[in-house]
């Protein structure tokens, strides 16, 4: 875990962060009933795109209203009522990522609803109290279907917001392509048991790079989602100013992008920033890029058009009005992440060099296709009909800390639904506290998060689609 020490204020910070009063909350009030303020249709069909460059192959990819990254915006405190209609010829749901709402609309089969069967429906009523940039994708076949491009943004937007000179949405995903268009096998066994299986043609909403032109002097507000099945991307920003100013959607005190290790954000798929990006008063061009990569991916590049006359410091967005927990009441619990067999060898108390474990070692890594585990447990897609237990049952209202500790070689971005939680800080130190709905947890590293637990059973799992569909992902029953 981490040391007491890391946590001295959190307490206070929390309280700075801009949450809401605990007393105010884990009070039974009967649901107020469900008018819905929007109502749309969401149809999962198939789409032909030309990722390999316009006269290129056309690649057969999935979509949402044949829109590539769909856009929905939404004004904080709309009820939607979203109808997702199944046009593909497989199962499949609709997961509204980093909402907190209902147990019943989150969308994972067999947990919270049926699979949506081909042509089927499901009707979801999603209350939007949280402004940010949040995503929807599916939740089953997640490495085949969001492979594919099946994935949409939502936008919750917050009238109180300052003002900024421009605002582009920047979707980042890489796809796994052949020369002739079509998709390489969306997952392989040497991926999903280490790092994922990357794509290498790399892309920013569809396009190798983006042009994109704000006012020189001027405020852009970059809404970057990481989309992709697989990859940690480091994001940098060259040429202006940039702060921090938002994760998965809630806004934090603003971090000078500068101040941060390496200057740098690493974003593990499925985590969303807002960046506030002054442009340079000289008119100078503002390159983005991933620095994770040895050469560069830069993604876009913002070019001067017009000018503005330029402010001074960052734009802070209105602070979250977030459950907080309560650090002092808070019961601890912990997980650790591991390979499947390491677990699997432990939970037998053998030493790994005995011929058992050895055995079970061998048999995990052929075609078993579970590899990972979270607190010991494997919940793998192809035993999904099967539930595990919970990995904790939890009660309403109340307060919960957990230590994520990451035992295994490789990065993990881990998620909860249906919660926003406090990142009260990494053992690496590399954190500012700030609310989010997955976490990046590094090789050897803990993180500790805590939360009100919310009514339901809400998975907790890796977004590195292959981790999550051999085995890295549980649940908790909250009653
Ligand atoms: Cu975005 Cu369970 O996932
Ligand atoms: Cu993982």
């Amino acid at each position: 875990g981490l040391s007491r020490r890391a946590f001295l204020g959190a307490g206070a910070a929390l309280g700075a962060l801009g949450a809401i009063a605990p007393s105010r909350l884990g009070q039974a009030r009967a649901p107020a009933p469900f008018l819905p303020t929007d109502r749309l249709t969401l149809a999962a069909g198939p789409l032909d795109m030309r990722l390999l460059g316009p006269d290129g192959p056309a690649t057969p990819c999935y979509a949402y209203d044949g829109e590539p990254f769909r856009l929905i915006r939404l004004p904080r405190g709309a009820r939607l009522e979203a109808t997702y209609a199944n046009g593909l010829h497989e199962g499949s749901s609709l997961h509204f990522h980093g909402i907190r709402m209902p147990n019943e609309f989150d969308g994972v089969p067999p947990l919270t609803q049926p699979l949506v069967e081909p042509g089927g429906r499901f009707v979801h009523q999603l209350p939007l109290d949280d402004p940010g940039t949040f995503f929807f994708h599916p939740h089953c076949d997640e490495t085949g279907q969001a492979g594919r491009g099946l994935v949409g943004v939502l936008i919750v937007e917050d009238p109180r917001d300052p003002r900024f000179d421009a605002e582009h949405v920047l979707c980042l995903k890489d796809w796994r392509l052949a020369e002739d268009g079509s998709f390489l096998p969306l997952t392989e066994a040497d991926g999903a048991s280490k790092a994922g299986t990357y794509g290498a043609t790399r892309t920013c909403n569809g396009q190798p790079r983006l042009a994109l032109d704000a006012p020189a002097g001027g405020d852009v507000r970059l809404r970057i989602l990481n989309v992709d099945s697989t990859r940690v991307m480091d994001i940098g920003v060259e040429g202006g100013e940039a702060w921090l100013i938002a994760v998965d959607g809630h806004a934090l005190k603003p971090v000078k992008l500068d101040d941060l290790p390496d200057g740098i954000w690493r974003m593990g798929p499925a985590q969303r920033i807002d960046l506030h990006v002054r442009m340079p008063a000289s008119g100078a061009p503002v390159t983005l890029g991933d620095y994770r990569a040895s050469d560069v991916y830069a993604f876009a590049t913002l070019t001067a058009r017009g000018r503005t006359k330029p402010r001074k410091g960052p734009l802070a967005l209105p602070p979250a009005t977030l459950p907080a927990p309560e650090l002092k009441k808070a019961e601890a619990l912990s997980f650790t992440l591991q390979q499947a067999t390491d677990a699997a060898v432990q939970e037998l108390g053998l030493p790994p060099d005995d011929p058992l474990a050895k055995a079970l070692v061998a048999s995990f890594c052929v075609g078993a296709a579970t590899y990972w585990s979270i607190g010991q447990v494997s919940w793998s897609a192809g035993t999904r009909l099967g539930l595990p237990p919970p990995l904790a049952r939890m009660e309403v209202g109340k307060s919960y800390r957990i230590t994520i500790k990451n035992e295994t070689r490789f990065p993990h971005p881990i998620h909860l639904h249906g919660h926003a939680f406090a990142v009260l800080g990494s053992s690496k130190g590399r954190l500012p506290l700030h609310f989010a709905d997955t976490v990046l947890v590094q090789p050897g590293e803990a993180v500790d998060i805590a939360f009100v637990a919310a009514p339901g059973d809400w998975v907790f799992h890796c977004h590195i689609l292959e981790h999550m569909e051999t085995g890295m992902m549980g649940w908790f029953r909250v009653v």
